[in-house]
């Protein structure tokens, strides 16, 4: 089996970030999402993968390489415009020959892994075999309604009205019977080439459709919340390992991963937290539920629920909950004695400030909301 993983797109729904890397290498604690779903289908035995690249095709192969660090055969399959999930596998025919193939997006998030589909999959060999939860509102979802015996009777994309609550996750096995149906369907009215249209396709031609429920974690990683949620769950099940230096008036607690390099000096850090090498962490309080990447900075800070990248200085901040900063990114104090607020600040940026004579957090209240963010 190959795999065919999806790191094109537009990520509209990530930006700002989108706008200056792909958003599948967004770190989930310090680590890129597309490097999760990399080592997801080595666990399935595949060892050649086919990656769909949009125009950040360079920041992608920079991280990935040649896949060999993943122990995989990594080939890159430029796509120009994203013109649907279907028609990814259309660029990707000849990569792809007759196999049977995983099709993976590379901004989904499934750390339990799908190998009992997969091996679902490779004993019964349907056309497709989709893999399925129960949402709570599936109208964002390709949608799948099952008959009476549980065979699967029609996939509708986003419905308004949805007849089932069974989404179709970022995760699909296909035979080669696919590429007839991704050649025979016309784009939706969103112009992009659905997949959800051509496993309908495959269904209106009488061939085997199999719907998998998955019961593990879950995460599309296509807004910042989301990014944020997966960011607590996946440090949830941190290993603790401190390999920076911790000076002796700071306290650490919890798990928290202290990457070589990184120096802690007269301050808090409550894991489940991450700090990356080479970062200083200085008269802070790092709460519950934070990553910070390589080469940060932070100074009389308090923060926690939050992710920072590579190389940010934030310093003079307290209560910073719930925050996604990008990579050299600076947040720091105005100018001594000055009243106003100075931002310099990107396209479609959101920032929410205290509002006016609401008092600031003190430590114990940051760690609290950070408990209470849903953890
Ligand atoms: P989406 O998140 O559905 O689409 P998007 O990346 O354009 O994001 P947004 O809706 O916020 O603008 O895509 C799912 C995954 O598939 C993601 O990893 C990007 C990838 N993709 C492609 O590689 N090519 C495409 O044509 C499309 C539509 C998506």
């Amino acid at each position: 089996m190959k795999a065919l993983i999806l790191s094109g797109g537009s990520g509209t729904r990530l930006r700002p970030f989108s706008y200056s890397m792909p958003k599948q290498l967004i770190p989930i604690a310090n680590k890129p999402v597309l490097e999760y779903v990399l080592e997801n289908v080595r666990d399935l035995g595949v060892r050649e993968v086919g990656v769909i690249v949009g125009d950040r095709a360079p920041d992608i192969a920079d991280v990935i390489g040649d896949g060999a660090r993943f122990g995989l055969r990594v080939t890159y399959l430029p796509q120009d415009r994203p013109l649907g999930l279907a028609h990814c596998v259309t660029l990707a025919r000849s990569f792809l020959g007759d196999d049977d193939f995983v099709m993976y997006l590379g901004d989904n998030m499934l750390p339990d892994g799908v190998g009992e589909i997969a091996a679902e999959f490779r004993a019964l060999r349907p056309a497709a075999q989709v893999v399925v939860r129960r949402v709570a509102d599936p109208r964002a979802f390709g949608v799948v309604e099952l008959d009476e015996r549980g065979a699967v009777r029609r996939l509708v994309e986003k419905p308004r009205r949805p007849r089932s609550d069974l989404a179709m996750l970022g995760v699909y096995f296909f035979t080669a019977a696919i590429h007839e149906a991704v050649a025979a369907i016309e784009p939706s009215p969103r112009g992009e080439l659905e997949i959800t249209d051509a496993v309908q396709w495959l269904l209106g031609h009488g061939a085997e459709v199999r719907a998998s429920e998955y019961a593990g974690y879950w995460k599309d990683t296509g807004q910042a919340e989301d990014v944020l949620a997966c960011n607590r769950h996946m440090l949830a099940g941190l290993r603790p390992a401190v390999g920076g230096e911790v000076d002796a008036a700071s306290w650490v607690e919890g798990q928290v991963v202290i990457e070589p390099g990184a120096r802690v000096v007269r301050s808090r850090i409550e894991g489940p937290a991450i700090i990356g090498a080479g970062t200083v962490v200085e008269d802070s309080y790092v709460g519950p539920y934070t990553s910070i990447g390589d080469d940060c900075t932070l100074r009389r800070t308090h923060l926690a629920d939050s992710i920072v990248l590579r190389g940010a200085l934030i310093s003079e901040v307290s209560g910073l909950l719930g925050s996604l900063i990008g990579r050299s990114a600076v947040v720091g104090p105005a100018s001594p004695g000055e009243a106003s607020h100075c931002m310099v600040v990107g396209d479609h940026t959101r920032v929410e400030i205290a509002a006016l004579g609401a008092r600031p957090p003190t430590l114990a209240a940051t760690a609290t909301s950070a408990a209470m963010a849903g953890i």
